[in-house]
């Protein structure tokens, strides 16, 4: 088994780990001047087992879409280790990684756009398993469990539809269905239900964690919207400017969180009690950084109500707060 010592919350053993990943985008302001990086992961290191959520939170821009998309190697990260059932596939060729692709999915925020609208729902699950190569019969049963599974029943009603004679939220169950066809081991969920009503959100996070539990499979659940990881997160990785600020067990992060603006996102948490809800909080005042060219030192300085002179010169190293919670804050080493 790998361990990395370095990143002692890694636990080297599990389905999917990233040691020191990174995902800097290179891009030219104009034809003839020099590419610049956006540093958008920065030194993430996570590790997810069977049947576990890691939920990836942090505001837009913070770089949770490129490091779910790392994950599954639809990127190609630029630096660290990734591996998946203890084998390397950081630098892998896409010819590779066609057992790696099997194994894994993706749900995408928008599930109308997700979906092919010339399709019938029956076609939209079933095309992986014809890239696949699974036989017709098998695939009839396999596109009637799936559905069931996301309670799209009876079935015969929906199989022939169509993306847009289905609601926001049937949309979302086709397309969960569609990922878990396959029966992969390890599925990014990224923003599955931010674009859904609020009455059909833990509809579809309840289906999510019934599926994960049952099939035993690892989940990264990426949101901005930290509320709703609660419904089946076992951990938590707060993400700013590309850097990780704070990891640990869901539960006692949210009940204690240490690092400044984990704190800032879970006191804008609206109250469920409409009397107390603010209407648009800012979740921190400030902007988040532009990752082309960052703050020195700890990334949220500028905007953090904390910060030292140190914060601005170098940056925190992860300190482990109580057992399994890690924070990257100056506010916490010894000096
Ligand atoms: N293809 C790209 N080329 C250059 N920069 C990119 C590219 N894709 C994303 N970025 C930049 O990388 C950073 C992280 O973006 P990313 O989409 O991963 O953030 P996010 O946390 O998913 O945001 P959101 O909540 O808005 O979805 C942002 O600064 C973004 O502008
Ligand atoms: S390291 Fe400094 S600036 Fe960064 S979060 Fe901690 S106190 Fe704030
Ligand atoms: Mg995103």
């Amino acid at each position: 088994m790998v361990s990395f010592t370095d990143t002692p919350w890694v636990d080297g053993g599990q389905l999917v780990v990233a040691h020191r990943l990174r995902m800097w985008y290179t891009v030219r302001p104009g034809l003839f001047s020099k590419p610049r990086y956006v540093k958008a992961v920065d030194d993430v290191s996570i590790s997810i087992g069977r049947g576990e959520t890691l939920a990836i939170v942090g505001e837009s821009g913070s770089g949770k879409t490129t490091l779910g998309r790392t994950l599954l190697r639809l990127l190609k990260p630029t630096g660290g280790e990734l591996l998946f059932d203890g084998r390397d596939i950081t630098q892998a060729k896409d010819s590779e990684l066609l057992w790696f692709r099997r194994r894994t999915s993706i749900v995408l925020q928008d599930p109308f756009s997700s979906l092919n609208p010339y399709h019938n729902v029956k076609f939209i699950i079933e095309e992986p398993l014809i890239i696949n190569g699974v036989s017709p019969r098998e695939r009839d049963e396999m596109v009637h469990r799936a559905l069931e599974e996301v309670k799209l029943t009876p079935v015969s009603d929906y199989l022939y539809k169509y993306p847009h004679q289905l609601s926001g939220g049937q949309r979302q169950r086709v397309a969960i269905a569609r990922a878990i066809v396959t029966r992969p081991d390890f599925i990014v969920a990224d923003e599955p239900v931010s674009m859904l009503d609020a009455s059909v959100r833990v509809e579809i996070l309840t289906i999510l964690k019934s599926i994960q539990e049952r099939d035993k499979i690892a989940f990264a659940y990426i949101t901005h919207d930290i509320s709703t990881a609660k419904y089946f997160s076992d951990k938590i990785l707060v993400m700013y400017a590309g850097k990780m600020a704070e990891i640990g067990p869901y539960r006692d992060v949210i009940k204690e969180p240490h690092h400044p603006y984990t704190q800032a996102l879970i006191e804008a948490i609206p109250d469920p009690d409409p009397k107390n809800r603010f209407s648009e909080r800012k979740v921190v005042g400030g902007e988040p950084p532009n990752l082309a060219n960052p703050p020195s030192g700890c990334r949220f300085h500028p905007r953090c109500p904390f910060a030292m002179d140190i914060c601005r010169r170098e940056e925190p190293p992860m300190i482990e707060i109580k057992k399994g919670i890690y924070v990257a804050c100056w506010l916490y080493v010894k000096r």
